[in-house]
């Protein structure tokens, strides 16, 4: 059977899910496509620390370990931050390597270099984890514009302030106390900063602006305001009088053809798509020329979600067989 080599960059919560799920499906992948995919090799930043056992693939914190090894189909990187994902993923579009990222820092600033790159090279770019988890909206939108005009994109695109909010709503406990379930739960990154500063969701909804627009705002001029501030006390309050805080990242055209956009709290009332929204959950709020409204709603971050989205980005790459390039 033909082999497809894969390489994980970073083996933290999403590099190990996608692991997990790679060796729990294998035979099924295998039936579904034709192909066996093989974690040749992982990437970490500390090759000492104790994780879970990966009988027979090269443990390194060495690039260059995994570029002079057998030749590498697919790269997944699942590490944190610009640098050094985005040289790492730039030399394996050069290799010819298929590249499939979690990473939204990453790709809110360098995505679209890194697509023009890989369409120059022949080789796929797979991101729909890099925004609102397993929620497949990338995939969505892609589809959309090849035939409608997307006109507006608004939804909660960071899990652990939905999940913050939400706890402190159900459970009456101080956001501290919930951010650090959330951590524990693997939905916050390590430095959870960008995560209730609202940082990480303003770079989601960037790189759906880039998708759906072909642009981005001008960073400067997004105003952006995390859940940080938002109080036990401010929470109940609202309750009591039938209003959600909901996250909102919010990117449209205006009248005049120029792209605006916001990312804070808002306060909505029942009658809102987004006041159901519990939880670690996303949701994403498309509105365009033709179709009108779509709303996404599923898991929003963690382990299997996010590893998910990833393999089935690989999946989609191998239902391209003219850009797969294979092992036999
Ligand atoms: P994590 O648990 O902190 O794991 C990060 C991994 O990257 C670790 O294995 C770490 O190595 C490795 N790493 C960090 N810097 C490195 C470097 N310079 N060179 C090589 N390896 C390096 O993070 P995570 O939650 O899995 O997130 C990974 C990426 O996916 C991030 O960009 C994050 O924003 C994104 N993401 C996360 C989620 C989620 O739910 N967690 C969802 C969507 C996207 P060590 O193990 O040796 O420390
Ligand atoms: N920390 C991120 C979140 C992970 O909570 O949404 C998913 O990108």
């Amino acid at each position: 059977m033909p082999s497809i080599k894969a390489a994980i960059l970073g083996f933290g919560t999403v590099g190990e899910g996608i692991y997990r799920i790679l060796k729990e499906k294998r035979e099924q992948i295998q039936e579904q496509t034709g192909y066996s995919i093989d974690i040749v090799a992982i990437l970490v930043k500390d090759a000492s620390k104790k994780r879970l056992a990966t009988p027979g693939v090269v443990i390194t914190d060495d690039i260059r370990d995994i570029w002079s090894g057998p030749s590498i189909d697919v790269v997944f990187e699942a590490i944190v931050g610009e640098e050094p994902a985005y040289t790492y993923l730039s030399e394996a579009i050069e290799k010819g390597t298929h590249i499939i990222t979690a990473n939204k820092k990453m790709f809110a600033k360098h995505g679209p270099a890194l697509v023009k790159h890989a369409e120059f090279r022949g080789v796929q770019v797979g991101f729909e984890a890099t925004t609102a988890g397993g929620v497949p909206i990338i995939r969505t939108v892609s589809n959309l514009i090849k035939g409608d005009r997307v006109r507006r994109v608004q939804g909660i695109l960071n899990g652990t302030s939905n999940y913050i909010l939400t706890k402190m709503r159900e459970d009456h406990l101080p956001f501290q106390q919930v951010l650090q379930q959330a951590q524990a739960l693997g939905y916050a990154e390590a430095d959870p900063t960008d995560d209730v500063s609202g940082g990480d969701a303003f770079r989601k909804l960037m790189i759906l602006s880039s998708l759906a627009f072909d642009r981005q705002p001008d960073w400067d001029h997004v105003p952006v305001v995390g859940v940080d501030h938002i109080e036990l006390s401010h929470v109940q309050e609202a309750s009591n009088n039938n209003l959600r805080y909901r996250h909102v990242a919010d990117v449209w055209l205006d009248e005049k053809g120029v792209l605006q956009a916001t990312v804070g709290p808002v306060l909505v009332g029942a009658d809102h798509p987004l006041h159901s929204i519990d939880g670690v959950n996303n949701a994403v709020i498309v509105n365009t020329e033709y179709l009108g409204q779509l709303t996404l709603v599923g898991p929003g971050a963690g382990m299997y979600p996010t590893g998910s989205a990833m393999v089935s980005d690989l999946l989609h790459i191998l239902g391209q067989p003219s850009k797969v390039l294979v092992n036999q």
